[in-house]
C-alpha cells in the first residue's frame, strides 16, 4: 500500500510503504478522496496530543467497498456516554491509520452510504467538520428555526458547515469575517448580513445595526470573544470548539451571569451525532463547499492551501 507517512515530528510528508495494521472485523476499503483539517497540520508540527509514530494522516475521506461509496466516521472508541468521549477515544489519522493512503481498514459500522446529491470531494470533506459543527450547533446550542445565529469567522472550514446547517434548519444567520470577499460569499449563500471582526467594538455595533443573537458559533476565542458576549441576546447559547486566537481575556463574569449566557465547549461528537449529521445533510441536500481539490502527489500544496487565509471551504485530495 502507498501512503503518506509521518516519519518524524516536524518532518514534511514523505511517501512510504506501510502495513494496514488490521483489527478484527476491519474491511479493506479503497480510498477515493481525503479531506484536510487543521489537525493534520498540527500533527506534522508535533503540536497535537498523543502523537504516535508512524502516523498516517487524514481524518476525512470517501472510500469504496465492493463498488459502493461510503463516507467514513473518523471516531474510534467514543464509548458509552453520549456527553463525553471515553479515555480511549481517538480520531482516525493518529493511531488508527488515516486517509492519506490508497486503502483504509474500516469497521462496517463506521461506513455511511454517500448521500446521492454529493460529489465525491464534497462527501470526503464532510466527516470531521460536519460532526464538530453538528454537535456545537444542534446538540449543544439546540438551534431552532427562527433563531438568530452568528457564525464567527466564516472562513473556517467547520464554521462554514455550521453556517450551512443553520440555514438549512431555518435560522436567521449572520456572519463575521476578516475578509470582505468572504462576507460577500456568505451573503450570496444566504447570510442576512456580515461584519468584519477586526473592527473596534464590532460586537456592540453589529448588535445595534442588526439586533442580538440567540446562538453564536466560535472557534477563535481570544480577545474578540468579548465582542461575542456584547452581541449576545439574553440567554444566548455560545458553542465553542476551537481556540485559534488563544486565551479569552477581559471577560466580565457580570456579562455572563446577568445575561444568563450558556457557553458550551465541544470536541467532535458521538457516533449517533455522526449518523444524525449525515441524515441532516441528506434531508436538506446540503452541499459542503470545496475550496480546491489536489492530487495525491500534491499533498504538501494541499496543506499549504488549507492554511491559506484566502481559502473558502475545505481542501480535498483525490487519491484514486
Ligand atoms: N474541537 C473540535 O472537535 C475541533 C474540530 C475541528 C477544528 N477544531 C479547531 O477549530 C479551529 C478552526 O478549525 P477549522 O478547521 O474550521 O480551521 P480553519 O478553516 O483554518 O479556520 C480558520 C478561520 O478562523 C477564523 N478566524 C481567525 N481569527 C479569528 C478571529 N479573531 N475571530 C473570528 N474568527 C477568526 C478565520 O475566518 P475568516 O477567514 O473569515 O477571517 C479563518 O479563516 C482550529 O483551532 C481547529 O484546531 C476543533
Amino acid at each position: 500500500m502507498i501512503a503518506y507517512q509521518l516519519t518524524e515530528l516536524k518532518a514534511s510528508l514523505v511517501r512510504n510503504e506501510v502495513a494496514l495494521n488490521l483489527e478484527e472485523g476491519d474491511l479493506i476499503c479503497k480510498n477515493l478522496y481525503a479531506g484536510l483539517n487543521r489537525r493534520d497540520h498540527w500533527i506534522t508540527q508535533g503540536l497535537y496530543p498523543g502523537i504516535e509514530l508512524p502516523c498516517i494522516l487524514g481524518s476525512d475521506g470517501l472510500v469504496e467497498y465492493e463498488g459502493v461509496k461510503y463516507v467514513m466516521n473518523p471516531n474510534e472508541n467514543w464509548g458509552d456516554r453520549l456527553d463525553i468521549p471515553s479515555s480511549k477515544y481517538t480520531i482516525r489519522g493518529l493511531q488508527k491509520q488515516g486517509t492519506f493512503a490508497s486503502e483504509s481498514a474500516v469497521q462496517s459500522k463506521k461506513l455511511f452510504k454517500k448521500p446521492s446529491h454529493l460529489s465525491d470531494a464534497e462527501a470526503a470533506i464532510l466527516p470531521l467538520g460536519g460532526l464538530t459543527a453538528y454537535r456545537a450547533l444542534v446538540s449543544n446550542c439546540k438551534v431552532q428555526a427562527g433563531d438568530r445565529v452568528l457564525i464567527n469567522g466564516i472562513g473556517g472550514g467547520v464554521a462554514l458547515l455550521a453556517f450551512q446547517f443553520a440555514i438549512a434548519l431555518g435560522a436567521e444567520v449572520y456572519v463575521s469575517s476578516s475578509s470582505p470577499s468572504k462576507m460577500e460569499k456568505a451573503i450570496a449563500l444566504g447570510a442576512k448580513d456580515a461584519i468584519n471582526y477586526r473592527d473596534e467594538q464590532w460586537g456592540k455595533s453589529f448588535k445595534k445595526k442588526v439586533g442580538g443573537f440567540d446562538v453564536i458559533i466560535d472557534s477563535a476565542g481570544g480577545e474578540g470573544f468579548i465582542d461575542l458576549i456584547h452581541a449576545s441576546n439574553m440567554g444566548a447559547r455560545i458553542g465553542i470548539f476551537g481556540g485559534t486566537r488563544g486565551y479569552i481575556n477581559k471577560l466580565s463574569p457580570q456579562h455572563l451571569f446577568f445575561k444568563q449566557i450558556h457557553i458550551f465547549g465541544s470536541t467532535m461528537g458521538n457516533d449517533q451525532e455522526f449518523a444524525d449529521m449525515i441524515d441532516l445533510v441528506d434531508k436538506y441536500e446540503i452541499k459542503p463547499i470545496v475550496d480546491t481539490v489536489y492530487s495525491f502527489d500534491e499533498v504538501n500544496e494541499a496543506m499549504q492551501r488549507m492554511l491559506s487565509p484566502e481559502k473558502f471551504g475545505k481542501v480535498a485530495i483525490k487519491i484514486s
